[in-house]
C-alpha cells in the first residue's frame, strides 16, 4: 500500500483503538519492517503506540511553564528562547555504540533523577556537544527531548546578543531565572558565540562579563531539565567554561558501517534495487558528515521518483554523489 495511505489510516486508528485493530496494524508494521521500510514502520509503530508507550517511557510530571512565559529581553520584549513543538524535533538518529550509550546514559539518568537524589545522587544535568559540523550535535539534543518527552527550548542567540552589549548578560540571567522551575531541555546552540576565549575577544571587557555571567549561572543552574551547548569550534571555548559541564560529548563523523545505516534508513520508503553496489557508494561517503549522507540518500532517492523509475538503482546515486562533489573529498 503506498506509503501516505497508510499513514492516513494509521492517524484515523488512532482515534479509535479497538485491540483488534491495533493486531493487524502491528502487522503492517512488522510486515513493512521486513520488506526493508525501517523508516516508515517507525513513522507507523509511534503513531500505533503513541499514547500508550510515551507515559511509561519516563514518568515524570512536566510542569507548565510560568503564565509569564518564555522570558524576553527588556528592551523589545521578544522572547530569549523558542520552543520547537515536539511533532518538529528531529530524533530517528544513527550513532555508532559508544556515542548511543553516552546519550542513552545522559536519559538514563534524568529518567531516573528522583532515585538518583534519594540517594544523594545528582543526574547529568549540563551537556556539552562537540564535533565537526552536520553530524548530529544540535539533532542529539532534539533527540533527547522527544525521547525524555521535555519540552524542547532553544536559545536564541540573535535576540541574546543585542546590539546592545551591555543587555547581553542580564538577558542570560533572566532567561536563566525564567526557566528555573520549568524542566525542558534548554539548548545554547553554537555556544562559541558567547563562549570564545576571553582573550581572543574584540570587545574583551563586555565577552569578559558574559562569558562571567555564563560561568557563575553555569554553576548554579538548578533547574530540574537539562541544559545543552553545542560547539564545532571546541578548541576556542574557554577552559574554565569547559569544566563547568557535568558532561562532555565528541559526535563523530560517521565510519562504514554508520554510513551504510544512514543511507538505509534514508531512502527505506523507496523501493530499491537488488544491485546497488554498496562498497563504492560507501567509499566516495567516507569522510563525509551525517548530513552529507543524508543529502545524497535524499537526492539519490528524488531522482528516482523524479524519474518515475520503479527502483532506485546504482546510477541515481553515482548522478547524486557527482552532484555533490563539492561536499566531497
Ligand atoms: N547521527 C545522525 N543520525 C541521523 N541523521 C543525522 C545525524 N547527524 C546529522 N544528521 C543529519 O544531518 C542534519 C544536520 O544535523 P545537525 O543539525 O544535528 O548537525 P550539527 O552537528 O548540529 O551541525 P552544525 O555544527 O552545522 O550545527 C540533520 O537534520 C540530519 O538530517
Ligand atoms: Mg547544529
Amino acid at each position: 500500500m503506498n506509503q501516505e495511505l497508510l499513514l492516513r489510516l494509521f492517524r484515523s486508528i488512532d482515534r479509535n483503538k479497538t485491540p483488534d485493530l491495533v493486531k493487524v496494524a502491528s502487522l503492517i508494521v512488522d510486515d513493512e519492517k521486513r520488506k526493508g521500510h525501517v523508516r516508515l514502520a517507525d513513522k507507523l509503530n509511534s503513531l500505533l503506540t503513541k499514547d500508550r508507550t510515551e507515559p511509561q517511557k519516563f514518568s515524570y510530571e512536566v510542569k507548565q511553564l510560568r503564565s509569564t512565559g518564555i522570558p524576553t529581553d527588556r528592551r523589545n520584549n521578544i522572547p530569549l528562547a523558542v520552543r520547537i513543538p515536539k511533532e518538529q524535533l528531529r530524533h530517528e538518529m544513527v550513532l555508532d555504540a559508544a556515542t548511543e550509550k553516552k546519550i542513552r546514559t545522559i536519559e538514563k539518568e534524568f529518567a531516573a533523577k528522583e532515585r538518583l537524589a534519594h540517594h544523594g545522587l545528582k543526574y547529568r544535568r549540563n551537556i556539552l556537544i562537540y564535533g565537526a559540523p552536520g553530524c548530529g550535535k544540535s539533532m542529539s539534543a532534539e533527540r533527547i527531548a522527544w525521547n525524555l518527552g521535555l519540552p524542547f527550548l532553544k536559545v536564541r542567540f540573535d535576540v541574546m546578543i543585542s546590539s546592545f552589549l551591555g543587555e547581553t548578560a542580564s538577558n542570560l540571567t533572566r532567561l536563566f531565572d525564567g526557566i528555573k522551575d520549568f524542566p525542558c531541555v534548554l539548548l545554547l546552540d553554537e555556544i562559541d558565540i558567547v563562549g570564545k576565549t576571553r582573550s581572543q575577544s574584540q570587545d574583551v571587557g563586555e565577552m569578559h562579563r558574559i562569558v562571567n555571567i555564563l560561568l557563575t549561572l553555569l554553576e548554579d543552574y538548578s533547574s530540574q531539565g537539562l541544559l545543552i551547548a553545542t560547539t564545532n569550534v571546541e578548541e576556542t571555548i574557554d577552559h574554565a567554561l569547559f569544566r563547568r559541564f557535568d558532561d562532555i560529548v565528541e559526535m563523530p563523523k560517521p565510519s562504514r558501517e554508520e554510513i551504510k545505516r544512514l543511507t538505509k534508513l534514508t531512502i527505506s520508503a523507496i523501493n530499491q534495487s537488488q544491485e546497488i553496489s554498496w562498497d563504492s557508494i560507501i567509499t566516495r561517503l567516507e569522510g563525509a558528515s551525517s548530513a552529507i549522507v543524508v543529502k545524497v540518500a535524499n537526492d539519490a532517492a528524488k531522482l528516482s521518483v523524479i524519474g518515475n523509475e520503479p527502483l532506485l538503482q546504482q546510477f541515481h546515486f553515482e548522478k547524486a554523489l557527482e552532484e555533490n562533489n563539492f561536499y566531497l573529498k
